[in-house]
This record gives C-alpha cells, sequence and structure tokens, in this order.
C-alpha cells in the first residue's frame, strides 16, 4: 500500500501535486474570476460581521495557522489571532459572537483543538473547522467544514495534509477579501491565476530531489540545525524546524531573522548548518543582511530562494531554487525542500521515518 515507494511520508509527499489540486478543484474558478466555497455560502454582510478570527490548532496546522494570519490580514483585511489550541483553551480568550473562530487539524480528533473548538461555540463564536478526515469529531462539532482533500495522511509527519492546509488559506483569504471589496479583480486573478501553476510546480520540485539528498547525507549527523526567515519564509522555517525534530531528532530551531542577534547569534558557530528562506521579496535585503552575520560566524548557509534570483547564490555556501510564485504562495513550495530534508536526514540517520519515537499520529489526550 505504500506504492512502491520505501515510507508512507515520502509517498505522501509526492502526492502533494494531485492533493493541492484537489484541494482547489471546484472552489477555484475556471476563468480565475474568483473562489467559491459551497460549503460556507457567505454574503458579504457574513463576511462584514468578522470583526475578528481566531485559528486555533497543534503542530503542523498550528504552522499552517501562521500563514493563514498572514494571508487573510493581507488579502482579506481581517485581523486574526493564532493560538496554539493548548493554550487558546486555559487563557480564558476574548473570543465572542463577532468572532469566527477556525479550527484546523487534519485528523479532525486532536484532543485540544476539540476542546478549543468547543470553549470557543460557548463563548458564542461562529466557528469553522479546516480538516481533512470527513466526519472527524472537529468536523461534527463546527458550524461549518472546509475538507482538504488531501486523501489519507499515514505518516506521523504531516506533508500533504500542511499543503492543502495552505491552499485552504490561501483560497479562504481571497474568498473573504472578495466578499469584502478588498481585493482588485486584477488582484483576484492574479492570485487564482498563481495557484492553478502550483501543482504543475510542485511536480517539478519533486523531479529534482538528488541534491537536497546530497545536502542531508552531508549535515545529517550534526547536531544542531537552525532554520531562518522574515514574514511568511519565519512560519516556512518554524514547518521546516519540526519537520527535522520529529523524524531524525536532529536537534533544530526556527527564528525569526531579525531576531537572531537578540540571542541566538550566540549558537552560531563554525561548521553550524543555517537553513535560510529568502523567497519574500519586500524583506529580500533584510534576509541577505541577516545571512552575512551568520556567515560571518562561519555557519554553513543552504539558502532556499525563487527561481531567477541571481542573487543568493553570492551570499551562500549552497542553494535550493523553488519555481518563481508571488510572495503569498510562496511557503506551498518552499515547505517542500524542507520536508525532503528531514525525510532523507531521517533515513540517512536510519530513523523510523513513519514511525518516530514517543509521537502519535493524532493526539487523542492531554
Ligand atoms: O491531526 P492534527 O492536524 O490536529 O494534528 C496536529 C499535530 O499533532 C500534528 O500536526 C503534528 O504536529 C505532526 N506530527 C507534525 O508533523
Amino acid at each position: 500500500e505504500k506504492g512502491g515507494y520505501e515510507h508512507f511520508m515520502i509517498k505522501e509527499i509526492y502526492e502533494q501535486p494531485k492533493a493541492v489540486r484537489e484541494t482547489m478543484t471546484g472552489r477555484l474558478a475556471k476563468d480565475d474570476s474568483g473562489v467559491t466555497f459551497d460549503e460556507l455560502k457567505w454574503s458579504k454582510y457574513d463576511v462584514a460581521a468578522i470583526r475578528k478570527i481566531a485559528i486555533v490548532a497543534c503542530g503542523t496546522a498550528y504552522h499552517a495557522g501562521i500563514v493563514g494570519k498572514y494571508l487573510i490580514e493581507n488579502l482579506a483585511r481581517i485581523p486574526v489571532e493564532v493560538d496554539v489550541a493548548s493554550e487558546f483553551r486555559y487563557r480564558s480568550p476574548l473570543i465572542d459572537d463577532q468572532t469566527l473562530t477556525i479550527v484546523i487539524s487534519q485528523s479532525g480528533e486532536t484532543l485540544d483543538t476539540l476542546a478549543a473548538l468547543k470553549e470557543a461555540k460557548n463563548l458564542g463564536s461562529r466557528t469553522l473547522a479546516v480538516t481533512n478526515v470527513v466526519g472527524s469529531s472537529i468536523a461534527r462539532e463546527a458550524d461549518q467544514v472546509i475538507y482538504t482533500w488531501a486523501g489519507p495522511e499515514i505518516a506521523v509527519a504531516s506533508t500533504k495534509a500542511y499543503t492543502t492546509q495552505l491552499i485552504v488559506m490561501a483560497l479562504l483569504s481571497i474568498y473573504m477579501g472578495a466578499l469584502k471589496g478588498a481585493l482588485s479583480p486584477e488582484k483576484i486573478h492574479q492570485l487564482c491565476q498563481e495557484l492553478k501553476n502550483l501543482p504543475g510546480q510542485v511536480h517539478e520540485l519533486l523531479e529534482d530531489v538528488e541534491p537536497i539528498k546530497t545536502f542531508a547525507q552531508q549535515y545529517g549527523f550534526n547536531e544542531d540545525v537552525f532554520f531562518i526567515g522574515r514574514s511568511l519564509d519565519y512560519a516556512v522555517a518554524l514547518e521546516g524546524s519540526l519537520k527535522l525534530k520529529e523524524i531524525s531528532y536532529i536537534h533544530a530551531e526556527a527564528y525569526a531573522a531579525g531576531e537572531l542577534k537578540h540571542g541566538t547569534l550566540a549558537l552560531i558557530i563554525e561548521g553550524v548548518p543555517v537553513i535560510a528562506l529568502a523567497t519574500q521579496k519586500d524583506v529580500y535585503e533584510k534576509i541577505l543582511s541577516n545571512i552575512k552575520e551568520v556567515k560571518a560566524r562561519d555557519a554553513v548557509v543552504i539558502g532556499v530562494g525563487l527561481k531567477g534570483d541571481t542573487e543568493l547564490a553570492k551570499y551562500v555556501d549552497h542553494t535550493i531554487y523553488i519555481p518563481a510564485t508571488g510572495k503569498f504562495l510562496a511557503p506551498i513550495l518552499s515547505v517542500i525542500p524542507l520536508q525532503l530534508l528531514a525525510y532523507y536526514a531521517a533515513v540517512t540517520r536510519g530513523c523510523d521515518v513513519d514511525k518516530p519515537r514517543n509521537l502519535a499520529k493524532s493526539v487523542t489526550v492531554e
């Protein structure tokens, strides 16, 4: 049932072009004019009534929520807060009937996320679940549900669920942005076209994984790895770092690159691998100066940039390029080399990729 692949994780990584396409099907208009959600059917009044959005999730789904915050705030201009469910539950959140609570959960069974959803409902919030499992507890509890059509995810490390969660966040942002009048038809058109290009671009990325395999073999025995990025690249850094930790057991940390000087730079010494994401044009110069900071301490830097970027290679030791796309969708592509890096590092170290120690696929206990 692994379809010729050695592990479920790598099979699921390779299923991403299809998963991404299926999550958009029927939602993205054929002529790129906008987004529809038959399961929501919101009016402009429904969206205007949302004063605040609270996104609640755990682990990788929480990282999708961080991207969601950025997308919704930028494209739909609605304030968003993001919490891990185990914090949200116990912090007496300021949620009311003018709040939309979005819970994200691949399995739809994560106990803390389900409890947070119930808490939000008790406080009078409207609720929306983004989940991959039809009829799951979270799907049944929420007022409305958007399914990610990733297909069953078996490996403990979440991959295709994450990329499809990002697709839903992008679609939802465009949907709400259009209903709010926050987006011009041209902007909507451009975003829809970029979305439509994604499945092919994900496929393209998966065609040549040899360089990533080589990095994993080269650096797979280091005990510490750092991921840095700014803006959406920081959100992806968090996900890349979690992936590496959970399956290869390498100690990894993700930092907002601007925070390096506030402490972490002390840990950067000769030979430490730093994975620097540089896909966000508006902070590009800033990340280059952070790369210079770590290079000055003799870190080994792997830069992740957009195809066509001729600058990045001058500052880093190795480069990984992702197909060019707009800043909002770049995370859907830039996370893929990081998933592969984690996978091949785990294989290099002889780890049990699909069933990492101490972890369960869905956390139904506290
Ligand atoms: O099923 P959920 O999306 O609610 O699961 C949330 C986390 O447990 C999950 O994403 C976990 O962090 C993964 N093992 C990450 O790869």
